[in-house]
């Protein structure tokens, strides 16, 4: 591969609230393609705009502790209609996918991880049950 070709695939975009953004733009936009995830999104989602614009707010204060995001991650997921335990691995690759596509192999990690957690909360919050075990069988 050429050097141009790897610099076109990683642009070692800064932290910034501008990356977070096309961040957010790219990871939806791949969201909406997947077959797995697109039809639970856009049954939810009826404009998108706000959403994506919730999103800048989560990432810039999970990455950034710049406190913009307000609100509740977990109610939100709850109303989410057709949301299933295994759509968070397919959700977790398209975003860390994403993320080495813009970032520096550091900053896409620190991503990652943040992701996990979250997805981790969220999971245990939407499916955990005292009577099964964790992680459910499968998964
Ligand atoms: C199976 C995986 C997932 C699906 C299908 C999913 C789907 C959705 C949908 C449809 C909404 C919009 C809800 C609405 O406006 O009514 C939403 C909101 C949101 N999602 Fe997810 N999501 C997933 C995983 C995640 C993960 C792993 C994270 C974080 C790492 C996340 C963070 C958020 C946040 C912050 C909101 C905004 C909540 C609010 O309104 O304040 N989601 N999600």
């Amino acid at each position: 591969m050429s050097e141009i070709a790897i610099r076109v695939a990683h642009p070692d975009s800064p932290l910034t609230e501008e990356a977070i953004g096309r961040l957010v733009d790219a990871f939806y936009a791949k969201v909406r393609n997947d077959p797995q995830l697109g039809p639970v999104f856009d049954a939810a989602i009826a404009d998108w705009a706000p959403h994506l614009e919730t999103m800048r707010r989560f990432w810039s204060s999970v990455m950034l502790t710049s406190g913009k995001y307000k609100g509740n991650p977990v109610a939100a997921h709850r109303r989410v209609s057709g949301i299933e335990m295994q759509m968070f691995a397919r959700w977790l690759a398209l975003f860390e996918e994403t993320c080495a596509e813009m970032f520096d192999a550091a900053i896409a990690a620190e991503f990652g991880i943040k992701a996990r957690r979250i997805a981790e909360s969220l999971q245990l919050a939407l499916f955990y049950r005292p009577d099964r075990p964790w992680p459910p069988q499968g998964h």
